[in-house]
């Protein structure tokens, strides 16, 4: 599916390279959008891989941003403490709100405090509704990570979640994932994204690019594969060990 859609896939020799790469083009994409609208949402990937890129953003670009102008968002999140060491939010806190002087109004976590992930859903997607109008969040940029097993933020391979057509944020429980419990963006909010782009390093996702970009994928086997936006542009950036998955 992927490959016939003719994807701008983006391979660099090494991890450290995709992710300088990367973050130069989402400064880009965050200046455009500020010119073009007065600010730049985004939704943070969860996960490893992106941090590097976090930390850039932090660092290298920090002084280039107008943080005021920026709004954070995340693409899903672990039904875990804020501080939990699963939390991606902790994560993104780490690697870049400690180092920026972002307001706190505009750091948007998805709440894991409320007594059920249901509430929590429907209170994020009432937070995503209020900032952008219309039925779906588009947001100028929003970052995926894939799992080994071709999960793509907390939308995991057969899962009843990959159906849904109606719901912005969903509720996850899935027996694979550590930890079971998450809040997730569902695809249609996904593909409503103004830029997406995926980063994805190492040989361990290799099987899963491999899968992905089958010209057979399917949405079940093969979450990814249902990223399309419906409007807008999609970007794979990978290192090499991860992009063996594309010549076999
Ligand atoms: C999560 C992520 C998830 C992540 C992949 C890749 O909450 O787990 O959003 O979709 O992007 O699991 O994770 P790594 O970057 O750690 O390999």
């Amino acid at each position: 599916m992927l490959a016939s859609a003719r994807p701008d896939v983006r391979i660099h020799p090494s991890f450290e390279a995709m992710s300088e790469a990367a973050a130069e083009r989402v400064v880009a994409i965050l200046h455009a959008a500020i010119r073009q609208h007065d600010r730049f949402t985004i939704a943070l990937s969860g996960g490893q891989t992106p941090r590097y890129l976090y930390e850039l953003l932090a660092t290298t670009y920090r002084a280039a941003i107008p943080w005021r102008k920026v709004q954070l968002f995340w693409s899903d999140e672990r039904y875990v403490q804020p501080d939990d060491a699963h939390s991606n939010y902790r994560m993104a806190k780490e690697a870049l709100l400690d180092r920026i002087a972002i307001p706190s109004d505009n750091v948007h976590p998805m709440p894991t405090l409320l007594p059920s992930m249901e509430e929590a859903a429907e209170a994020y997607e009432e937070t995503l509704m209020s900032y952008f109008p219309g039925q779906w969040p588009r947001f100028d940029l929003l970052l995926l990570g894939m799992g080994p097993d071709g999960h793509v933020a907390s939308l995991f391979p057969h899962h009843q979640v990959l159906e849904e057509e109606a719901r912005v944020v969903a509720a996850v429980v899935s027996e694979t994932a550590d930890p079971p419990q998450r809040l997730t963006l569902t695809l249609p909010a996904i593909n409503h994204a103004a830029n997406i782009h995926f980063l994805v390093s190492g040989q361990g996702k290799a099987a899963a690019v491999r899968l992905a970009f089958a010209p057979g994928a399917t949405i079940a086997a093969a979450p990814a594969s249902g990223v399309k936006p419906v409007d807008g542009s999609l970007i794979w950036w990978m290192d090499e060990a991860a992009a063996a998955g594309l010549k076999t």
